[in-house]
């Protein structure tokens, strides 16, 4: 009894210097928790902001060297052309995606060329115009994610009855033209419909709910694309050309084969 009591309050003294040992670990863990949550956390958030008033000043300096001198040193228009502000994100993603602008100046209707600017740069010049009179904007991410079938039937009643049900396009009045559909990329796609140029409607979300537009992007793509119908492209002719590739290679073959055979014999 008398023996083993210093030995117990020794082990009750270890016991308490661990506990506290723990205590203390917790209590730096749980500062260093609070700590990250008041100052780490709202960094990310920070972060963002000041890579968004960067691309705002990156785009306005692409803006003022490409477009200012046809839509205004503070985007108000002009003569060589119309105001911007207000027109949106979607507007300048339509438009400098597909090239048609910056506008090669006198012609009717602004033609699709190859596009002037990066994808980056398109970005930033869309950052720096949503932000003066904001409009409609692009969503990020993958737009060509929605209901095929869905896509097939709202593309038949919206859009074919100028661009055709094969997305090949056609005149309209007064040297006017919906043109060809193949070269839109997703994007153009989706902003075509987000900001309406020309004398194409504009589709509000009240007129074609996002889901319903991003079901519309995936039919384009799919019927202007030949890769998603899957087999192997072989330029795009479609399968019609897989089966002549197999067609003359396999007779090409059986041809070697028997002059091969009638030389051996
Ligand atoms: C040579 C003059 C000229 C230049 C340079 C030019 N634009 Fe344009 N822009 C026009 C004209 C004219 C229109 C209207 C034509 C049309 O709708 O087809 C237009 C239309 C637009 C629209 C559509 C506006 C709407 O109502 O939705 C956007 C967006 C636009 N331009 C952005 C730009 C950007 C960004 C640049 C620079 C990269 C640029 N433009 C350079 C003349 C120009
Ligand atoms: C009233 C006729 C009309 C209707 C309906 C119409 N469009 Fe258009 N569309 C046009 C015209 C005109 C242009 C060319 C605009 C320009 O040159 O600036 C165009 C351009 C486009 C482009 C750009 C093609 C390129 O060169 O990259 C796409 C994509 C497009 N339309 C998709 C659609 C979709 C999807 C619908 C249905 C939701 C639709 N359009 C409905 C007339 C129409």
């Amino acid at each position: 009894m008398t023996s083993s009591s210093p030995a117990r309050a020794r082990r009750s003294r270890l016991r308490r210097q661990k506990v506290s040992g723990y205590a203390v670990v917790l209590l730096a863990l749980s500062l260093v928790g609070t700590l990250y949550t008041a100052f780490g956390a709202p960094s990310g958030q920070a972060q963002e902001s000041v890579n968004q008033s960067m691309a705002v000043k990156e785009g306005r300096e692409l803006y003022l060297s490409g477009c200012s001198t046809c839509h205004g040193l503070n985007l108000e228009g002009g003569s060589g052309g119309p105001s911007l502000i207000g027109v949106g994100a979607a507007s300048v993603v339509f438009q400098v995606e597909s090239g048609r602008m910056p506008l090669a100046a006198g012609v009717q209707q602004a033609p699709r060329k190859t596009p002037k600017y990066s994808i980056k740069e398109i970005d930033q010049l869309a950052a720096f115009i949503q932000s003066n009179g904001g409009g409609p904007t692009v969503p990020s991410g993958d737009l060509t994610d929605g209901d095929l079938q869905l896509g097939g039937a709202l593309f038949r009643t919206n859009c074919a009855s100028c661009h055709n049900f094969a997305g090949s396009g056609g005149a309209l009045t007064y040297g006017k033209y919906a043109p060809e559909l193949t070269p839109a990329s997703a994007r153009v796609v989706y902003t075509a419909m987000q900001s309406g140029p020309e004398s194409m409607p504009r589709y509000g979300d009240n007129q074609l709910k996002p889901e319903e537009k991003r079901a519309i992007t995936r039919y384009v793509r799919y019927i202007t694309q030949a890769e998603d119908v899957g087999g192997a492209s072989l330029g795009r002719y479609g399968p019609l050309s897989e089966g002549l590739v197999a067609w003359v290679v396999g007779v090409t073959a059986l041809v070697g084969l028997t002059l091969w055979i009638g030389a051996r014999a």
